[in-house]
């Protein structure tokens, strides 16, 4: 069900609270993740929620009582993970900044870590030669595949395969030994199977090569995931069973999948639409031409590229009129040039003080929002018994702006 239309079932509730808010829906988060169990059932998976995307502490619970893992791009990530009760072993450190401190930290805490360079690689082989060793700890590498269209993550993102053969070339046998996942991240907001199938063969033909060259063996092969929502898939006439099968399918035809896990790390499409952004119009004007709606929500990421698609929408506007419509551009009200929500979007008349609601709002809108302090929202929990509660209050990011500027002492 498209989020928006989701979420007018409960549209009493959900006039009467105070913006700016986002509600998280936890029936959507799980639903989410059972449509990931569910495409693969004849193949063992592994789900690592990317928490990056959002770590509100019932996020991570749901997510927990799922069963799934997760996939911190920091320790701090990591620690919240820990403390929503999430098991070490279902956690994995993976970040291009990890120095020795942190993978240090996260073998003492049993945490498995995907090497994102050479030097990361070559941090372990040292520790393990130094540390008292939890006996099953293992570690995987994070690979750049030659592949066109994932240029993009070339930038920084894994080891190609020359620095990664020569990074396991030098390590002693017992580091190889604890050698077990091979992981890529290239499939960022797609929406078809087209470049998760190439992605696919290339990790596979790449993992056989690792395995044969070094006698090793890779019991987990990651595929990333970050794909986006079921609700963006839909719309580009596709769907996320199709997808995963098919991917999965390219894979072994690579390598044999038996006795081996496909692990998934999704984060958007857990989260994204499971949150709507509700939000007030402050006022309206209008610039060389343009009708511009500057209304009560901002983080630094309601900005829809490259990491969020927003629809916005007016709850008390029947979607299939579509006379007397007006294209405006929705923005924030900080003076950041870049802080527009949408750059055109077909709405009836607006006045001030219309309530506005914001599709797509679950994925990193939370996790970013902390700097800009007087705007972040409050955060609103709809259980799946429907009952909605507020779990993060504005009053409570007012304190944290103090703190984090220095003026602990001045807290109110
Ligand atoms: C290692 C890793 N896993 C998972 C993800 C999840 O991405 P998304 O939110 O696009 O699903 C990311 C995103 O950058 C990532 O770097």
């Amino acid at each position: 069900m498209n989020s928006l239309n989701y979420f007018l079932n409960y549209s009493k509730v959900i006039g009467e609270i105070p913006t700016p808010a986002i509600i998280w829906s936890e029936e959507k988060i799980i639903n989410n993740i059972r449509l990931y169990k569910l495409a693969l059932e004849n193949q063992e998976i592994e789900i690592r929620y990317a928490v990056k995307a959002c770590a509100l502490k019932l996020v991570l619970e749901t997510v927990r009582a799922e069963g799934c893992g997760v996939d911190c791009q920091s320790v701090m990530e990591a620690e919240l993970s820990l403390k929503a009760g999430i098991d070490f072993q279902k956690i994995t450190l993976n970040s291009p900044r990890l120095r020795e401190e942190e993978i240090s930290w996260a073998i003492q805490n049993k945490i498995k870590v995907i090497c994102d360079s050479k030097n990361q690689i070559e941090i372990i082989d040292k520790l393990v030669s130094k540390l008292q060793f939890p006996k099953d700890w293992r570690y995987g590498v994070r690979v750049s595949l030659p592949i066109e269209e994932t240029k993009r993550f070339h930038s920084k993102l894994g080891m190609d395969t020359s620095e990664i053969l020569f990074g396991l070339e030098k390590v002693n046998p017992k580091t190889l030994s604890l050698l077990d996942e091979i992981h890529h991240h290239g499939a960022a907001r797609e929406t078809n199977s087209c470049l998760l199938s190439k992605v696919t063969k290339e990790l596979g033909k790449l993992a056989n090569l690792i395995e044969n060259k070094f006698s090793v063996r890779f019991q987990k092969i990651n595929l990333g995931s970050g794909l986006d929502s079921q609700d963006i898939i839909k719309e580009a006439g596709n769907d996320l069973q199709l997808i995963l099968h098919e991917c999965c399918s390219h894979l072994k035809e690579q390598i044999d999948t038996k006795n081996r896990i496909i692990v998934f790390e999704p984060g958007r499409a857990i989260v994204q639409n499971s949150a709507i952004g509700l939000t007030k119009v402050i006022s309206k004007k209008r610039i060389w031409g343009k009708d511009i709606i500057v209304v009560d929500i901002s983080t630094n990421v309601l900005i829809p590229s490259p990491l969020e698609k927003f629809c916005v929408w007016h709850p008390n506007f029947n979607k299939s009129k579509t006379e007397n419509l007006s294209e405006f551009v929705v923005v924030d009200g900080t003076c950041s040039p870049t802080g527009v929500i949408v750059e055109s979007v077909k709405l009836p008349t607006i006045n001030e003080g219309d309530m506005l609601w914001i599709g797509l709002s679950g994925a990193y809108t939370w996790s970013l929002a902390q700097s800009f302090y007087d705007y972040i929202p409050s955060a609103w929990w709809l259980d799946k018994q429907g009952v909605i509660k507020q779990i993060v209050d504005r009053e409570n990011n007012k304190k944290m702006a103090f703190y984090i500027n220095g003026f602990e002492n001045d807290m109110i």
